[in-house]
């Protein structure tokens, strides 16, 4: 018989076992809601990406199902070939205006807005300047570019300028942060990494997928929330998270977008997508705008639940935002913790080495604005019992 050549894989697995990494994936029974059944068992859910509630909002849904009628389910091509329809371009306009931009161009999802940017906008003889925690994407496309990559600790601007001071002279470089960092939920040190893009020239890119929807006026993000609007020359968000949906997008100047219609290859070399996901799009970027309610809830919710943990003595780290990690540890804790407050009823997922530093394993807590108080005091009930059980608090 055949040898399984794919026999190492099974091994590695082994070895995530070892380590207590390995997880099956959980699945859910129904819609993305802060209530919901996920491998048949009612929780609260505190794991989702859907700050403010619209994966299920009923203003998105009849949208989708509309475009669903009078478009069709795909688009059948990419989008320079015969895949642009015109509720694409009428997304980006929308885009474009929301984050108060030239132009925008949307992508399959963040991923690909940020990993497709990055690699079609440096080249070999170009320097990025990363962030240490900057998301997965940005390091993938940082690498196919070919352009040196320096990384800076995390948020030390001083570091940041030593690199820069370190690069040759008139070297295209780009600096680039996440807006908010999934993992510890702080902000991006943007006013000061501003200052230094301008002092040495170099091309600023935020990646806000956590922001938009989040942060600043109508949640336009980081770059609206700390008042850097033209200071920043490449702007990613996300239509995954607080909109809702599916997909990534890139703000910025008219030639930036216009260069990433040529040369951004997931644009270029991927489908676009089905015409109900635009249409859905559109509608949340219309509830942004008008019903104001969500992100004010979001934030409430915010505040109580991570004011509770605190009190509860847990280490919540530097967390300035509905993401609130619950720092544990070890591995196998952070695991065993998430695991067991599952039972009791709440979903928050255990994350470890090697996406969070060794020791710094967590649960990670995302609140959404459709959480009720009473869901949340359960959720910090179950906390408490859980986290005096492992010797936590
Ligand atoms: C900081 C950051 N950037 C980009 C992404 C990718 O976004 P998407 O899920 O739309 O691909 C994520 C999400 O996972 C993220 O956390």
């Amino acid at each position: 018989m055949r040898a399984d050549p794919l026999d190492y894989l099974t091994h590695e697995l082994s070895s995530l076992r070892e380590q207590g990494l390995y997880r099956r994936l959980r699945v859910l029974d129904g819609e993305q809601t802060a209530r919901a059944s996920v491998d048949h068992r009612s929780v609260v859910n505190l794991s989702s990406n859907n700050y403010l509630g619209l994966t299920t909002h009923p203003k998105l849904r009849e949208r989708a199902s509309e475009a669903l009628s009078a478009l069709g389910v795909g688009t059948g091509s990419v989008r320079t070939i015969a895949g642009t329809m015109e509720i694409h371009m009428e997304l980006e306009r929308r885009l474009a205006a929301f984050k108060k931009t030239e132009a925008a161009v949307v992508f399959q999802s963040g991923f690909t807005a940020n990993a497709g940017t990055v690699s079609s906008i440096l080249g070999r003889d170009d320097a990025i300047v990363s962030d240490e925690l900057n998301h997965a994407s940005i390091i993938d496309g940082a690498r196919l570019s070919r352009a040196t990559v320096k990384v800076f600790p995390h948020r030390d601007i001083g570091a940041a300028r030593t690199v820069l001071e370190a690069l040759p002279r008139g070297q295209r470089t780009l600096l680039i942060t996440d807006g908010v960092f999934s993992m510890d939920g702080d902000l991006g040190a943007l006013p000061a990494l501003c200052d230094l893009a301008d002092e040495f020239g170099c091309i600023m890119m935020v990646d806000d997928a956590h922001a938009s929807g989040v942060f600043g006026q109508h949640g336009r993000g980081t770059i609206d929330h700390f008042g850097m609007h033209g200071r920043v020359d490449v702007q990613v968000g996300t239509l995954s998270k607080a909109i809702g949906a599916l997909g990534g997008y890139v703000a910025g100047s008219r030639s930036l977008i216009e260069f990433l219609h040529h040369r951004a290859r997931p644009f270029l070399f991927s489908t676009s997508h089905p015409p109900s996901v635009a249409a859905t799009c559109i509608a949340a970027l219309e509830v942004l705008q008008t019903e104001p309610q969500w992100m004010e809830r979001l934030w409430d919710n915010t505040r109580f639940f991570k004011g509770g943990l605190q009190a509860l003595g847990f280490n919540t780290g530097i967390s300035e935002s509905p993401i609130t990690p619950v720092i544990a540890g070890e591995n196998a804790l952070a695991m065993k913790l998430s695991d067991r407050l599952f039972e009791e009823g709440v979903f928050a997922q255990g994350i470890g080495f090697p996406t969070v530093p060794r020791g710094k394993a967590r649960v990670r807590t995302i609140v959404t604005a459709t959480h009720t108080t009473d869901e949340l005091q359960f959720a910090l009930d179950c906390f408490r019992k859980v986290g005096a059980e492992l010797g936590i608090i």
